[in-house]
């Protein structure tokens, strides 16, 4: 049976009906803001290719945490810049350290954001590899106990869940076990499992001065035309005791987030990159999209695609989109 009986349009007619029909709804509940915290009080620096993203000293990053809160955002993301960087990233794991800091004072400040934190050394450490260097080549299993320490000082200040973004194999066991051990049996993991080895890490690189001062990340992070090698990275992440596993970016590998949607009934996380971010900005700025559109468009794509949880520095922008006010 097909036309004139079926008639498909028919449930396009009003915006009333297209609305009862939709399969895919927005809203701000699967949102996770990132944000990027330095050293000093009273900073407040624009990232020239992300517009509307900051560097923020601790107090002026408590000031956006509740404006996030207010605008029905219901978890943050994360990333720190040190006051110094070594060979090993030594702040990384730091107590005093600016992500730690900030924990801290999200939680004593009493707000109902989830915290979560990046767990990786590539801001901390001088040659801006995501490990430790040896030669020239990134070590793998060393690099392991210093993301476990990273990963345990950011449950002590409050994190409610720590996301390993290295790209080490083995990270997530060794996390998972240095927590437990210490009593974070509690704190969750998601891991950035597929990630890849992206040209839209760019903007990022600025944000969280972390550009590797030789050579690239080819080594850990993953090769782009690959899709079972992602299934096997997520199918060993939650082996070793990931939560929840992510897929990065977002927009290029739309076929990597459904196909771990479909093989694995554990919630599915995606990056909308600060690479994708920025296009989007550029664009709209010399009017070449709507930007309110295409965006929404891009992360209805990225939901409909089977990630639950957005990643995405459009956010705040969303969020007031459908009508939350701070
Ligand atoms: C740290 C890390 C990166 C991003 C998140 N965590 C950069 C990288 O791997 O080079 C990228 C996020 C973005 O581009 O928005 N390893």
């Amino acid at each position: 049976m097909s036309f004139p009986v079926h008639r498909p349009r028919r449930l396009r007619r009003t915006e009333a009906i297209r609305s009862l029909v939709r399969e895919t709804r927005w809203s701000t509940a699967g949102l996770v803001y990132p944000m990027f915290v330095c050293p000093g009080s009273g900073v407040r620096t624009e990232v020239g290719s992300m517009p509307g993203v900051c560097q923020q000293s601790v107090d002026n990053f408590l000031e956006e945490c509740r404006e996030v809160e207010q605008l029905g955002i219901p978890a943050i993301i994360l990333f720190g810049l040190p006051e110094k960087k070594d060979a090993r990233g030594s702040e990384a794991a730091a107590a005093t350290g600016v992500v730690q800091r900030a924990v801290e004072a999200v939680k004593k400040a009493n707000l109902h954001l989830i915290v979560l934190t990046d767990v990786c050394l590539c801001e901390y450490t001088d040659h801006g590899h995501c490990g430790v260097v040896q030669h020239g080549v990134v070590l793998n299993d060393p690099t392991l106990e210093i993301l476990a320490e990273q990963a345990l000082s950011h449950a002590r200040a409050g994190a409610d869940i720590v996301a390993p973004s290295d790209m080490m194999d083995g990270r997530v066991g060794a996390i998972r076990k240095k927590l437990d051990s210490h009593g974070f049996a509690d704190v969750a993991i998601l891991s950035y499992a597929a990630k890849y080895c992206s040209g839209f890490y760019g903007p990022f690189r600025e944000a969280a001065q972390s550009a590797p001062q030789f050579g690239d990340r080819r080594s850990y992070q993953m090769d782009p035309p690959n899709v079972r090698e992602a299934l096997k990275e997520v199918a060993l992440d939650l082996e070793e005791g990931a939560d929840m596993v992510m897929v990065k970016p977002a927009l290029p590998y739309l076929d990597v987030i459904r196909a771990v949607r479909e093989r694995f009934d554990v919630p599915v996380a995606a990056y909308n990159v600060s690479g994708e971010y920025a296009m989007v900005k550029a664009a709209a700025r010399n009017g070449w999209v709507e930007e309110q559109r295409v965006t929404l468009e891009i992360l209805t794509g990225i939901q409909r695609a089977g990630a639950s949880i957005v990643l995405t520095y459009h956010a705040k922008d969303v969020a007031r989109w459908l009508g939350r006010k701070a």
